[in-house]
């Protein structure tokens, strides 16, 4: 194995890049409707876009006035619903809602509204899970029932000027629903011709673009 002999190209890093401070870091995931069980009985739509995966656990960041992550501790299930670009219109229709009365008050400063039926304020369709007592929705072609594991604070000082804090939310995926449309027929392979993530990224909604070629692991 040879060793690296380059050199940091100061000139450059000092040229092309530049600091910013931006307002979020998100530079781009797929947006997950995280659905769960109101105390009612009743099934809740959070939107968010703070997962990533982990074999059979995926790592959700929510924040700590959100309907879903108190219904999330409470009943220990979740479903991850994956929408296509196509629902954007839904997904944006109860983005300025929450499930939680009274809307926290830095919420309400910002146009957000209480919304106790957000199937019904999407257009969304419910649909039964197998393993957890949350609906599925119908519309999204990529659906994860969920347990939660595990739950954390932030770690480090949260500075007092930040308006939320959040928890880190830890779920192992128990059943995994995909539309028979993106599957590769007779296999356990999402056609990735057929699936696209819907994405947001600094706050902007994106689907995918062509298919850039496959890593070295990828079994198809
Ligand atoms: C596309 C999108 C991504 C979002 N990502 C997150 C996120 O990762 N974590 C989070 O806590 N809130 C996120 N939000 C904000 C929540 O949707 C918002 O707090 C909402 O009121 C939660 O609903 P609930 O209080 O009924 O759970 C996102 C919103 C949108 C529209």
């Amino acid at each position: 194995m040879s060793m690296t002999t380059a050199k940091p190209d100061q000139s450059r890093a000092d040229n092309a890049h530049i600091e910013i401070k931006p307002a979020v870091l998100y530079v781009g995931t797929p947006v997950v409707l995280i659905t769960s069980l109101n105390p009612d009985g009743t099934t809740n739509i959070s939107p968010m876009s703070s997962a990533w995966a982990l074999f059979d656990r995926i790592v959700l960041g929510l924040t700590a006035t959100s309907k879903g992550r108190e219904n999330a501790l409470r009943e220990r299930q979740l479903v991850l619903n994956f929408p296509s670009p196509a629902e954007r219109p839904k997904v944006e229709a109860i983005a300025p809602t929450t499930g939680r009365y009274p809307v926290p008050r830095h919420k309400a400063d910002i146009g957000y509204r209480f919304e106790s039926d957000k199937f019904d304020a999407s257009g969304f369709t419910p649909q039964e899970a197998d393993l957890v007592r949350p609906l599925r929705i119908a519309e999204c072609p990529i659906q994860f029932e969920a347990e939660v594991v595990a739950s954390h604070d932030p770690g480090g000082e949260w500075p007092p000027e930040r308006r939320e804090a959040f928890q880190i939310i830890e779920v192992k995926v128990v059943r995994v629903h995909a539309h028979r449309g993106i599957v590769i027929p007779g296999t356990n392979h999402i056609d990735t011709t057929k699936w696209s993530p819907l994405l947001y990224v600094f706050r902007h909604y994106f689907g995918t673009g062509p298919d850039l070629g496959r890593t070295f692991k990828a079994e198809v």
